[in-house]
């Protein structure tokens, strides 16, 4: 097992998922945990993740008392990524400066300055590297060399080989990091030694053992289905080990697609056979959000409204059946995203939005979360679904990421408004159904339509038109962290556009948003 200790970064599970794809097991646990607990993993390697902390500030995240005696007792490499090189540099007596105003953020270029481990003996080798820091190590601790530099002369790269301790100030663990990947590979095989035998497979019967050991033989689970593939796999793979004892719930809060209920509920029954109750919470959701305009009010209102028919369900189910059931969890974008709730172990992530499926879980839930994918990618669910032993059917698996508060955070401002809600339908349906006759559908990771909350003079049929307009989004992603907008041909721009304003009476006017993430998000609210 390779640990890694979470600081908070927004990257941090991208570690934990690189550690993965280069076949070794790892665990993502917080950065603040006892002593007692790293024991009980029995590492072979320990990463210490970057975060947004200071290691200045007073309450910044520090390492367990006894940690660096454990880890040379048992003979275990550590690697600080960012905060986490800074903190090994502070916790044992070297220098970390705040950086008042020149900051490297973004893509720089890094030369290493000497032979080293973590560099395979490479001197004088220039690379790019994603950086992000405000505070930089300014004096070494005893036993520590430099082996890179940054261009501003910042050390970007450490390491003490006889107490196999290793710090990197950039982030190898992204994309841009051009040899990032390889620099892990140098810490995991060739420092750490750790094997490489870890597969998706492996998720699959871990997970399936873990619900074993934690659902007693009369207990019952329930689980909200979303009609995404996250739910979707999460509650075929519990069905698997628990069979009738699973129970699910689908919502429809008056804000899904077009047809969307009817679709999912037929795919749950006949092809995945399920056992799901659908619950139509449309009128109640839609007078909840009447008059609401901020996005996080919106997202807040629908999932504490969520919370509410879930709550409902689960006492109904408890009346008939005399049981308390439990419940299932969510995916990691949403966990790291979202204002962390209780119990998830996450705090130090600044947040973004709240997701509602997290975000909005009261602190007095009296379930207990299982969560068998909740530090898996989408890319990692889809590998899972598809196995043979779960089989969920391939347009299951490839559909695109679809948000919980749904239309709502694409209806920007007072969802209630007009027949908002049912143009944006028409509109999602038109626009996906072009991207599918130009076989574009699995080449985008999301693509949907807004519906903006301004009016826009056209003509049509020589007539003087003051219609609504919309604004389609095409993106590609690997994790839906970061995003690229997509470069649609114009032949399907000038396509879809038509068809939308001929087929939609109140739309006059299309936009095509070719923002990428960052700075946007993928979703507009
Ligand atoms: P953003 O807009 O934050 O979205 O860049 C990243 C990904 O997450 C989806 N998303 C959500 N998913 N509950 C979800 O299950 C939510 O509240 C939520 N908000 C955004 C979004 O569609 C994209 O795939």
């Amino acid at each position: 097992i390779c640990l890694v200790l979470d600081y908070g970064s927004q990257y941090t599970q991208l570690i934990a998922r690189r550690v993965r794809e280069n076949g070794v097991y790892s665990m993502l646990i917080p950065g603040d945990v006892t002593l007692e607990r790293i024991k009980s993993v029995q590492p072979k390697a320990i990463i210490l993740s970057g975060g947004p902390n200071s290691v200045h500030v007073a309450d910044a995240p520090q390492l367990p008392a006894g940690f660096f005696d454990y880890i040379k007792e048992n003979n275990i490499p550590v690697l600080g990524i960012c905060y986490g090189m800074q903190l090994l540099v502070q916790s044992l007596g070297g220098e970390v400066q705040t950086v008042e105003t020149d900051g490297e953020y973004g893509r720089m270029s890094i030369r290493t300055t000497q032979a080293s481990e973590l560099y395979s003996d490479e001197t004088d080798h220039a690379q790019m590297v994603w950086m992000s820091h405000g505070d930089k190590a300014t004096r070494l601790p005893d036993g520590f060399q430099a082996v890179a530099t940054s261009e501003k002369g910042t050390v970007v790269a450490i390491e003490n080989t006889a107490a196999q301790l290793y710090g990197l100030q950039y982030h190898p663990e992204v994309q841009h990091s051009e040899r990032g990947i390889a620099t892990l590979r140098r810490f995991l095989f060739d420092i750490s030694k750790v094997p490489a035998d870890w597969k998706i497979e492996n998720v699959l019967e871990e997970e399936m053992a873990k619900i074993r050991a934690t659902v007693g033989p009369t207990d019952h689970v329930i689980c909200a289905l979303s009609g995404g593939v996250d739910s979707t796999v999460a509650a075929t793979l519990v069905h698997q080990v628990l069979g009738d004892r699973l129970h699910c719930v689908f919502v429809d809060n008056g804000l899904l697609r077009y047809k969307e209920a009817e679709r999912v509920m037929d795919t749950f029954k006949n092809h995945l056979h399920l056992p799901v109750t659908m619950i139509d919470h449309t009128e109640v959701m839609l007078a909840r959000l009447k008059g609401l305009k901020d996005p996080e009010e919106k997202r807040k209102a629908i999932g504490a409204e969520f919370i509410n028919v879930f709550q409902t369900f689960a006492d109904n189910f408890e009346k008939d059946h005399g049981i308390c059931p439990k419940y299932l969890g969510t995916l990691y974008p949403d966990v790291i995203e979202s204002c962390p709730p209780p119990g998830t172990g996450q705090k130090h992530s600044h947040m973004i939005k709240s997701h509602h499926n997290v975000g909005g879980l009261p602190k007095d839930l009296k379930f207990t979360l299982i969560e068998p994918l909740r530090e898996l990618f989408k890319d990692e669910v889809r590998a899972l679904g598809r196995l043979p032993a779960l089989n969920v059917p391939e347009a299951f698996i490839t559909r695109h990421p679809f948000p919980g508060p749904g239309l709502a955070v694409r209806v920007l401002g007072d969802v209630t408004e007009g027949d908002a809600l049912d143009v944006l339908r028409q509109v999602d349906e038109i626009y996906i159904n072009t991207i599918r006759d130009f076989g574009l559908y699995d080449n985008i990771w999301q693509a949907f339509a807004v519906f903006l909350p301004v009016r826009s003079v056209g003509v049509q049929g020589d007539q003087r038109t003051h219609s609504s307009v919309v604004a389609l989004r095409a993106v590609t992603s690997g994790d839906g962290m970061t995003a690229d907008w997509y470069p649609f041909e114009p032949k399907f721009l000038q396509t879809v556009s038509s068809r939308i304003c001929n087929g939609v009476r109140s739309v006059n006017r299309v936009v095509y948003d070719i923002t990428s993430k960052p700075p946007g998000t993928i979703e507009w609210e």
